[in-house]
């Protein structure tokens, strides 16, 4: 982390302070260095008063009050507009550079502007922006929580039906698992929610059903109930949504999973990678893995022209075995990690058109991550099973509503990626 970041992440809004007074000589370093920040032409359209008495109900020993400068000046009636920017933008740059300072502060922006001006006995063209106490203080905070990028960057085409939380809980794993009749959800449940080491939160999306067996309770189960069905990729988008963690699990309602499995995923992952994990094969009666060997590495191919399609790729797992977190080209999709933001930013959602409900999901959401300078990562250190094709039902695969189309599915991925795939994966892979 650069020493900016250190200081960004240090900042908080501290409303106590200790009675340590703060010198004339650091007040005033803070305020030059603070001057150093960016003003419309240069003008630096505000004013700044030390004040060693309360201006605002805060204990510091010390308040600065920063005003625009609304004299006219050469921008006219933008000036004022001007002035009040540049006022703002020296007020971070104050907090920052307190903060680096071991100082602590808090941006005020309630208060009666009649009361200051009368108090400070302020000239008409000094407009209060904001009130900083400063000091010293012996509270220690957390990193607040912030809305996700995806709600902070706006995009045209961010889809509409998709409502966001607000609220972010950082290192928290939300785990969504599109579900559509399958009993063995309860056990994929049970699975996840009793190998847990950290923070989770289980989002099982019933897609359009109930299950005939109701879910356990457990505090950190939150149950999404689709009034209609709306397929695999939709169901996913829904959970997704509704998900308050800082990374995203996705699981087929058939998997267990290994002790630990959140936090190996999770403790590594990068901001720009998706990442799954060595596959076992599950046998669901037994709930126990079969034996038969997992499978690690995947190679991405075109099935007999109508496809892409994840095999497993032997031969790189020979070469590789001591590397236990490394890239990879393609992956069942039953389960992958990756955190919130990426999908916000990159995935957006699991589109629907043209691809219809289900099939070739992770490799859509593999070609987006490598367009946008991500990877796709298999992480050795943690597994989970996935139940045996031998064992029947419980496909999230289509409905009346939403049947499957798995061959247009493929043809429209190769339409959409075959391009890419031919000029520049295969060359990048060496296959
Ligand atoms: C324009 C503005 C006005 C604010 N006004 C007040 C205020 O009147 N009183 C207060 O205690 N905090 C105030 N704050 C501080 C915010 O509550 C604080 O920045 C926010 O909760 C995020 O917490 P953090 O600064 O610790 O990251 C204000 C912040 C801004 C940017």
């Amino acid at each position: 982390m650069s020493h900016l970041e250190e200081v960004i992440e240090k900042r908080h809004s501290i409303r106590q302070f200790n009675s340590t007074d703060v010198p004339q000589e650091i007040i005033e370093k803070i305020i030059k260095l603070a001057s150093l920040a960016p003003s419309a032409g240069a003008l630096q359209s505000y004013k700044v008063i030390i004040s060693k008495e309360r201006v605002v109900d805060i204990n510091s020993p010390v308040q600065l009050v920063i005003c625009a400068d609304l004299t006219p000046n050469k921008y006219g009636e933008r000036g004022l507009f001007y002035a009040i920017q540049d006022a703002t933008i020296f007020g971070s740059y104050l907090q920052l550079i307190a903060t680096d300072m071991g100082l602590a502060t808090v941006w005020v922006g309630a208060f009666s502007e009649g009361k200051i001006r009368e108090k400070l006995g302020l000239e008409e063209n000094l407009k209060p922006i904001a009130v900083i106490p400063l000091g010293y203080s012996d509270i220690v905070k957390q990193r607040g929580k912030r809305k996700a990028l995806g709600q902070i960057i706006w995009q045209k085409s961010a889809p509409k039906d998709v409502s966001v939380k607000n609220d972010i809980i950082p290192k928290m794993l939300s785990v969504v698992i599109p579900a559509y009749k399958d009993p063995l959800l309860h056990r994929t449940i049970d699975s996840l929610l009793e190998n847990a080491e950290g923070e989770i939160e289980v989002i099982p999306v019933l897609d359009g059903y109930w299950p005939e067996t109701t879910i356990r309770n457990d505090e950190r189960i939150r149950v999404l109930h689709l009034g209609r069905n709306r397929g695999m990729r939709g169901a996913i988008n829904a959970g997704v949504a509704i998900a308050r963690g800082e990374f995203i699990l996705r699981s087929d309602q058939h998997c267990a999973f290994a002790k630990g499995y959140d936090r190996i995923l999770t403790e590594t992952c990068q901001p720009n990678w998706i990442v799954t994990a060595t596959r076992y094969f599950l046998d669901p009666v037994k709930w126990q893995i079969m034996d038969i060997p997992p499978v690690n590495y995947e190679k991405l191919v075109i099935q007999e022209g109508v496809k892409f399609a994840g095999r497993p790729w032997r031969e790189r797992d020979k070469g590789r075995k001591g590397i236990m977190i490394d890239e990879t080209m393609a992956m069942q999709g039953s389960m992958w990690v990756m955190p919130r933001a990426w999908w916000e930013k990159v995935i957006v959602e699991l589109q629907t058109e043209g691809y219809g409900q289900m099939y070739q999901d992770s490799h859509e959401m593999i070609f987006k991550t490598w367009k946008a300078g991500g990877k796709m990562m298999l992480n050795k250190n943690t597994w989970y099973a996935h139940k045996h094709r031998s064992f029947v039902a419980g496909r999230h695969e289509g409905t009346k509503e939403n049947p499957s189309i798995r061959n247009e599915s493929g043809l429209y991925a190769l339409k959409v990626w075959r391009d890419y795939y031919e000029k520049e994966v295969r060359p990048k892979w060496g296959i």
